[in-house]
């Protein structure tokens, strides 16, 4: 692994086990001349192939953080895991749970860049999207978004978890940065009430991020690829439901 370039680099997030997707995004990131990524969490929850992802990160060696999935993987007794999570867990060995066990919960990647998987505070909190009462998935106020930032001094915030790429350029001229999601383009949730999470693409997401003297360039990159080896995965492991969400972004 090279030295980590915080001039020039990827960001990537919520893989969910898709090692196609990866795959996929890691030939698009070494097309371009990239070779530092940063990688936010959900790393392996997924009805899909948990253990080769965990093989490919591994082997990367990325500076990386956990998501609220690769927590629960490690913190929750498997009798007790949501299915997604079972799966995965089901998939790995001891020195993959390992690895997920040391990753940071929130990591600077340089003295200017922090990363965390939903806010710096929670890994289960949406920092730029709010859920509404009737279940839509809405910008969150200006308020919010800002005051979530306010004991972080770097000028580039990285976060995950919400699956949807947006920047947001705080009042003081901080960049907030989601790159979209790697493997899993839509979701259903229950809390904090029933909603989806819908891209309308199932292409892998990802970021790429450079400074400049004008600031901070981000650019969302969208990889088609082939889903239908993950989709039979997925399917059996009796997550048929992935396969419409895999495909094209849509939960139904
Ligand atoms: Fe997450």
């Amino acid at each position: 692994m090279n030295t980590f370039d915080p001039t020039r680099f990827a960001v990537i997030s919520d893989i969910h086990s898709n090692a196609d997707a990866l795959v996929a995004v890691l030939r698009d990131i070494s097309d371009q001349g990239i070779d530092s990524i940063v990688n936010l969490g959900d790393h392996l929850s997924g009805p899909m192939a948990a253990r080769e992802t965990a093989e490919l990160l591994l082997a990367q060696g990325m500076p990386s953080i956990r998501g609220n999935h690769d927590r629960w993987l490690v913190e929750k007794r498997p009798e007790d895991m949501g299915s997604i999570d079972r799966v995965a867990f089901d998939q790995l060995e001891a020195r993959h749970l390992k690895w997920l066990r040391e990753l940071p919960p929130v990591l600077w990647v340089s003295e200017d860049i922090f990363a965390c998987h939903g806010t710096p505070d929670s890994d289960t909190t949406y920092w730029m999207e709010a859920v509404s009462s009737k279940g839509g998935v809405v910008l969150r106020s200006r308020e919010e978004i800002n005051s979530e930032a306010s004991e972080i001094t770097a000028s580039l915030l990285l976060c995950g978890h919400t699956h949807l790429p947006r920047r947001i350029d705080l009042p003081d001229g901080r960049v907030l940065l989601n790159p979209g999601s790697v493997g899993c383009p839509g979701y259903g949730d229950d809390r904090p009430v029933p909603h989806l999470v819908q891209t309308g693409t199932g292409a892998a997401c990802y970021a790429v991020v450079e400074r400049k003297a004008g600031g901070w360039v981000t650019a969302f990159r969208h990889i088609p690829y082939d889903p239908r080896r993950m989709v039979e995965l997925a399917k059996a492991a009796d997550h048929a439901n992935w396969e419409t969400r895999l495909a094209t972004g849509w939960v139904n």
